[in-house]
């Protein structure tokens, strides 16, 4: 439904009044994303997922790549029918709801906006799909402050739901919520896909949030996708030694230590990113080709893995 091909979004930023550098927040990633399924996205802060989902939604335009919605560009559908199709959830929704609007009202806007329904119509289906995602008409007319930050969470769901999008792109949506409350979200995100045959980008740092919600898995590094396949085989064989250092060093994976989470280290910048093979800095495999050739993302098994050395670390898991 969703395709996307080699898609690349560079800022370039002033340093100085005659100098500029690009940062190249997101750097050739490719994916698909099925109907009712779930691509989960998971790298260190600053590797690019929010660029990915901001571009995705089209609130930034492409450097270059494509993104096909059912085989179409976003100049052939029209960019308002594309947004009709995909919505997004925020990390922090008392952010990104305006304060001074009533719940109701934020859920009506996109309705008085994009549709020709009569106002009563528009009130009845906000309170519908309040109601649906744990909103009581009774707790409809407040303002967000007046709601927990759960409560503030399933509104911002309403919002991004109201006009019917098939697939949502979900940007750290539990991560700013008490422990207690993630999982009811998560639960109310997961039966809302089963219900309306959702789709879901679902950006997370919390890997046991994603392993639980996602039928895929992209692990991003400086812009690029190092590894990305089916969960089940990440998650029991992860190829990547990027992706064995997230695993190791998450709280939420009950794996021994490995010795790649020793070797995390600090992240290079997008702005000067090491040569050939951007891990290579901090990659216990690392030999001297990888300082000078990047490797490709190519198939390894169910997978698609960027590694010159996928072979040597088979051996090493
Ligand atoms: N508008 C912008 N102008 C210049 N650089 C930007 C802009 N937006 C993002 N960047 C840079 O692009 C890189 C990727 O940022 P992005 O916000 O996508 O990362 P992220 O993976 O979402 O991080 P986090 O986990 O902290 O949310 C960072 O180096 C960031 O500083
Ligand atoms: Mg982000």
């Amino acid at each position: 439904m969703l395709k996307v091909q080699d898609l690349k979004k560079y800022y370039l930023v002033k340093k100085w009044p005659d100098e500029a550098k690009t940062i190249r927040a997101l750097d050739g990633v490719s994916f698909h994303l099925p109907v009712g399924k779930t691509l989960g996205v998971v790298g260190e802060s600053g590797c690019g997922k929010s660029t990915l989902a901001r571009t995705l939604l089209h609130l930034e335009t492409p450097t270059s790549g494509a993104i096909l919605w059912e085989n179409q560009s976003i100049a052939e559908i029209g960019e308002n029918n594309y947004r009709k199709n995909i919505q997004m959830i925020f990390q922090d929704p008392y952010n990104s709801l305006n304060p001074r609007k009533r719940a109701i009202d934020i859920v009506c806007a996109p309705l008085q906006v994009n549709t020709n329904l009569s106002k009563q119509e528009i009130v009845d289906r906000a309170l519908e799909l309040l109601l649906k995602v744990g909103i009581a008409p009774s707790e409809a007319y407040k303002y967000p402050h007046m709601y927990s930050g759960g409560q503030r969470q399933r509104l911002g769901i309403a919002r991004a739901l109201i006009l019917g999008p098939k697939a949502v792109i979900c940007d750290e949506p539990v991560s700013a919520l008490d422990v207690s409350i993630q999982a009811q979200v998560l639960n109310l995100l997961l039966d809302l896909q089963e219900t309306l045959g959702l789709s879901y980008i679902f950006i997370s740092h919390d890997l046991g949030v994603v392993s639980h919600v996602s039928d895929d898995i992209m692990v991003m590094y400086l812009g690029k996708a190092v590894e990305q396949g089916p969960k089940e085989e990440l998650m029991r064989a992860p190829m990547h030694p990027y992706t064995r250092a997230l695993w190791a060093s998450s709280p939420s994976m009950d794996r021994p230590k490995a010795k790649e989470a020793l070797a995390l280290g600090e992240l290079p910048s997008p702005m000067n990113p090491p040569s050939g093979c951007s891990y290579h800095k901090r990659c216990p495999y690392a030999e001297p080709m990888c300082r000078e050739k990047a490797p490709e993302l190519l198939p390894h098994g169910k997978t698609l893995v960027a590694c010159h050395f996928t072979d040597k670390l088979k051996q090493n898991f």
